[in-house]
């Protein structure tokens, strides 16, 4: 008998149809996000489920699936894990590093650009048929070569995006990290640490790249935004939550700072209302792994995850490898 999966999301037919050869599968090409009951509900009798940011996995449901025994994480975020309670419950965590760390960092950069550089803004307003004249100030941003960049979270992404920015741009790379990186890694990416008052109070552009969690919960508050330079630029394409976005809001309707790039947001899908109406915000809707060929990689190493795991008793990006050695 095969053994029972649950894709909880709608993946690529291809990485669907490969499941169902070795899984029996229940699966929700329809799309539709289930509440925590119907989740719960669905994954009864269930050997593993193929999860994305959107199904949050916690003591109360582990203990309501009890022959639940990896769920692999479409992403590299895994804030909707509750990864001390899947072990207690002896449940595999995986989730998909490496395979969107270059696209990851491609999308931090570009929301840079599109952010100093007043990308969406100046669009909207040619489309809007406003474009009448050129003027000498017209949509004049900040300068992104040869300024200095703060990344805050130095992991994987953070030093693609700090790469980037010092060897593409010319960029003076500053970042922040709970550790410090290695000096073999600080020279490629040719990037100092400095606590995060220096790094807010010296950055042109500051990149948010840090993974959430209880302590990294409003990174970026009132009192940050206070810190940082009234010409620079916020990008967060880490998670929402990094930033207190009703503060982030009023900070550019102040001018505080001069803009923002998100891709991610405190309650997404819904963004909060006033960031809808300031200007100097480039909002995208959490795409920033999103190329196709990433976007494959990530579902196929989630379906290699639990096809590793249940059928052959190996893992490849374990969260909690301990599980495997009892
Ligand atoms: C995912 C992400 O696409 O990998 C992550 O952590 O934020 C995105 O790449 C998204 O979380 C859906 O699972």
């Amino acid at each position: 008998m095969k053994p029972s999966i649950l894709v909880a999301r709608a993946i690529f037919p291809e990485v669907l149809a490969q499941l169902q050869q070795v899984f029996d599968v229940d699966h929700n090409q329809a799309d539709r996000v289930m509440s925590p009951d119907e989740l719960r509900a669905s994954l009864q009798g269930k050997a593993g489920a193929l999860t994305t940011g959107s199904e949050r996995i916690d003591s109360a449901l582990l203990a309501a699936c009890p022959d639940l025994r990896v769920v692999a994480n479409m992403a590299v975020g895994y804030n909707n894990f509750d990864v001390d309670a899947m072990t207690k419950a002896g449940v595999l965590a995986t989730n998909t590093p490496d395979v969107l760390t270059e696209t990851t960092a491609d999308f931090g950069f570009a929301l840079l650009m599109a952010t100093a550089r007043r990308v969406t803004e100046s669009e909207h307003y040619l489309r809007a048929g406003r474009w009448t004249q050129w003027s000498y100030d017209m949509f004049a941003g900040a300068e992104v070569h040869g300024s200095t960049l703060g990344v805050i979270g130095m992991g994987r992404i953070g030093q693609g995006i700090a790469r980037r920015a010092a060897h593409g741009f010319g960029m003076q790379v500053l970042y922040h990290n709970r550790s410090r990186l290695g000096p073999e890694l600080e020279a490629q990416c040719k990037a100092r640490y400095v606590d995060k008052a220096t790094l807010l109070r010296e950055a042109d552009h500051v990149v948010l790249v840090v993974p959430y969690s209880a302590q990294s919960h409003h990174t970026i508050g009132a009192q940050e935004l206070a810190q940082m330079k009234p010409t620079a630029t916020l990008v967060n394409i880490a998670r929402g939550g990094i930033v207190d976005d009703a503060a982030l809001a009023k900070a550019l309707q102040d001018r505080r700072i001069a803009a923002a790039g998100l891709d991610v947001f405190e309650g997404e899908p819904n963004v909060h209302p006033e960031l809808l109406k300031v200007p100097n915000v480039v909002l995208t809707p959490h795409i920033a792994s999103a190329t196709v060929k990433t976007r494959m990689a990530m579902a196929q190493l989630a379906a290699d995850n639990l096809m590793d795991w249940l059928l052959h008793g190996r893992t490849r990006t374990p969260l909690n490898p301990e599980v495997c050695r009892d």
